[in-house]
Order: structure tokens, then sequence, then C-alpha cells
């Protein structure tokens, strides 16, 4: 059994790498597939090396662009290459420009094609994401789902049962495999920061940092929050030249976008996380650290509901309301179901199940 995993930007690389282990422990020809859609050192490349992650087999090298230039660049890349691959099925993650466009080619070309993280909603659209997980679902044959609530939305939206599998969350696999390990990383001691007295912070949400007037609202938020907790924030490159433009209040240090073991030994021994990403939602979660995300909407809401997680929108005067109160009396968290670590052997087990190739199971 051939299978062709993709990946393309930061948070796909450590959804991938549990389910590429599983596929090839069980004996599949695993074709990783690199969209290229981020390329810094920063973004990329310290991911391999932290993860362990092999050099991908083939890179489409797509780079930035328009949400239109990017999805067709991989597009027009990803078709010729899956032609000559040929494989049983395509597996995508996450809900990135990446994901959807090797979804519709996959869609179109023949193989079976999963989608892990299926059936998250934010019910947001103008969150480009939300049209990435919808569409990809849409044209999805194995809909490989991380919690209850996403089962929940995918039947709602009319879902057969065998097209949908609870399987847990993947990125929480990566998590645990590599938690001693982050913490032995020393950033730590490089930021000159003391454990548990320090908050961490990452933004790079379009509705977050692309418009001047909101950043400028979130970056006053955490300097009243940087007078009582020093902060550290991560620059994601999208937010890099606003942040140098709008100027940052002191108490908020900014550093490089971290290394994956770098920055789960940042949430690790954090007091509090303030973010707008996906996935540090779930890992502050998995780690039992408090986090306010700076969103009015999730896509996760089992954090919300079980984990350490606490919507903020975007307001300045309510996310340090909101961050007072964490702070003051922090949520006590609960892992949720299948977040165990084994979510990449579920996923290989249902995938290779009596020959992928055999069961097609997408929507009518
Ligand atoms: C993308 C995803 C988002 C995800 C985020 C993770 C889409 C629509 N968005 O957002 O869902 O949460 O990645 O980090 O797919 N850039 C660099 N170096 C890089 C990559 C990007 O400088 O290696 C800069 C470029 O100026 C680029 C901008 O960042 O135009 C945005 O990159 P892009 O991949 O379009 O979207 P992200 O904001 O990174
Ligand atoms: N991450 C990282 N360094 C950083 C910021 C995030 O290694 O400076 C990791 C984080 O631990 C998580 C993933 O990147 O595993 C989340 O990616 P991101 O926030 O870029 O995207 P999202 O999850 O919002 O799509």
């Amino acid at each position: 059994t051939t299978i062709v995993c993709v990946a393309g930007a930061r948070p796909n690389y450590m959804k991938i790498k549990p389910v590429m282990d599983a596929l090839e422990a069980r004996g599949a020809h695993v074709v990783l597939v690199h969209t290229g859609q981020h390329y810094d050192e920063a973004m990329n490349g310290v991911f391999f090396r932290d993860l362990g992650l092999r050099p991908p087999d083939r890179f489409l090298g797509v780079g930035s662009g328009s949400h239109a230039e990017q999805t067709g660049r991989v597009m027009t890349a990803f078709e010729p290459l899956l032609a000559e691959i040929a494989p049983d099925a395509v597996v995508v993650v996450g809900d990135v420009n990446s994901t959807l466009a090797c979804a519709l080619v996959t869609a179109k070309a023949g193989p079976l094609l999963a989608h892990v993280e299926a059936g998250l909603r934010s019910r947001d659209w103008s969150m480009p994401e939300e049209v990435n997980r919808v569409a990809t679902d849409r044209v999805s044959d194995y809909l490989l789902a991380p919690s209850p609530d996403a089962v929940a939305n995918l039947r709602a939206e009319g879902y057969r049962p065998d097209q949908v599998h609870l399987v847990g969350n993947v990125m929480i696999d990566t998590l645990l495999a590599n938690l001693d390990r982050a913490r032995g990383s020393d950033v730590l001691t490089r930021y000159g920061l003391t454990p548990g007295e320090y908050g961490l912070v990452t933004l790079h949400r379009p509705a977050n940092v692309d418009d001047p007037h909101v950043l400028g609202g979130l970056l006053k938020a955490l300097g009243e929050i940087a007078a009582r907790l020093p902060l550290v924030l991560p620059v994601h490159p999208r937010a890099a030249g606003k942040l140098a433009d709008l100027g940052v209040p002191g108490g908020v240090r900014l550093v490089p976008p971290a290394g994956y073991l770098d920055f789960i030994a940042l949430q690790d021994r954090a007091r509090i996380v303030l973010t707008d990403s996906g996935g540090v939602q779930e890992e502050t979660t998995a780690l039992g650290v408090p986090c306010v995300t700076l969103r009015d909407n999730t896509e996760r809401p089992v954090t919300v509901e079980e984990g350490t997680n606490v919507l903020a929108g975007r307001d300045p005067e309510r996310v340090v309301a909101v961050a007072e109160a964490v702070l003051h009396r922090p949520p006590a968290p609960r892992r949720p179901e299948l977040w165990d670590g084994r979510a990449g052997e579920r996923i290989a087990d249902l995938l290779l199940a009596g020959g992928t190739a055999r069961t097609r199971r997408r929507p009518t």
C-alpha cells in the first residue's frame, strides 16, 4: 500500500509525523510531500530536526502568495506528482491552504482521501481556515475527528456514521512523545525567564494582526498584563513588520519564532499563555497550562469545556480582565477523551484495514 502524506506549513509537521510513523510501522510505503507553503528555517527546517521527521520525498516549493495563487500553485504542482506516484490514499492534515489544495486534486484524481482533524468548526466564515476545513471534509473519504464535538458537527452536516471516525488528537501524540526532550531545552535560561513567572504570547491570525487598529489594541492589553508579569512573544512572520511598525510596550519581549522543543518548553513552564493559534489551545489543555484565546470563537470547544482555555475576544479591556481572572484562579484541566498519544496508530489501523483502495466512503 502506498500512501502520500502532505505537509506544508508549521502546524502540519507535528500532525503528520505520528501518522507517518504508524503507517510505516505497519508496512505501508509512505511518500512525504512538502508543498513549501512555509519555507523559513524557523517556520520549517527546525521542525524536521526537532521532530526527527525525515526530509520530504518530494518538495513543491510553492512559497507565499494570495490565497488563490498559493492554492493554485499547490494544485498545479501536486496533480502531475499524484499521477506519477499513483498512491492508494492521500492523507492531509489541518486547515491550511496546502490541505485544501491537495484535497481537491486528490478528490478528482482517484486515490482515497483522508482528512486528519476533520469536523472542527468555528462557524466563523471570515476565517480562511473555516473555508478550508469545510471544503476539505466535503471531498474526503475518511473523516478523522479529534474530539466528539467534531463528530457531532459532521453528523449534523449529514455525513454517514461509517464515514466519520473519532481517532483522537495527533498533535497531542507528538506533544506526549517529545515532552521529556522539550523539558531538557535551555530556552528559559537563554531568555532569562523564571519557570511559572512569565506569560507566553503568540499572534498570527489575519483578524488580529492585519488591521493595525486591532493589533494596537491587543498590544495595549499585553502592555497592561506585562506590568504584572513579563511576557515573551515569538513572532510569526505574518506579524513581524506590523509589530515593529506599531512599537511594543515595555515588558513584552519579541523573540524569533521558536523551534518545536523550545516552544513546548515555553508553554510548559508559562504561568499563562495568550494566543490566537489553534494548536496552542490544544497543547495548553494537554499540559494543564492556563490559556487565554484572543478570538471570539474557537473550532476547538473541547479545550474550553474540558481544558484550560478561555475565550477573551480582542477588546483590550476584556482581554486584561480575562487574563487577570485566569491568573487569580487558574482553571482545573481535564485531558479530553482519546488525547492519549495513540491517534496516529488508530488512523493507520483504519486506513490499512482490508486494503485502502477497496473502501471508498466519499459522501454522496
Ligand atoms: C498559515 C495558515 C494558517 C496557519 C498558519 C500557521 C492558510 C490560509 N493559513 O498562515 O491557517 O495557522 O499558517 O503558522 O493556509 N512567511 C514568511 N516565511 C515563511 C512563511 C510565510 O516570511 O516561511 C510570510 C510571508 O510574508 C507570507 C506570510 O508570512 O505572505 C503569510 O504566510 P501564509 O502561509 O500565507 O499564511 P500564514 O499567516 O503563515
Ligand atoms: N509553535 C512553535 N513555535 C512557535 C509557535 C508555535 O513550535 O513559535 C508550534 C506550537 O507548539 C504548535 C504549532 O506550532 O505545535 C501551532 O502552529 P501555529 O500556531 O503556527 O498554527 P495553528 O495551529 O494556529 O494553525
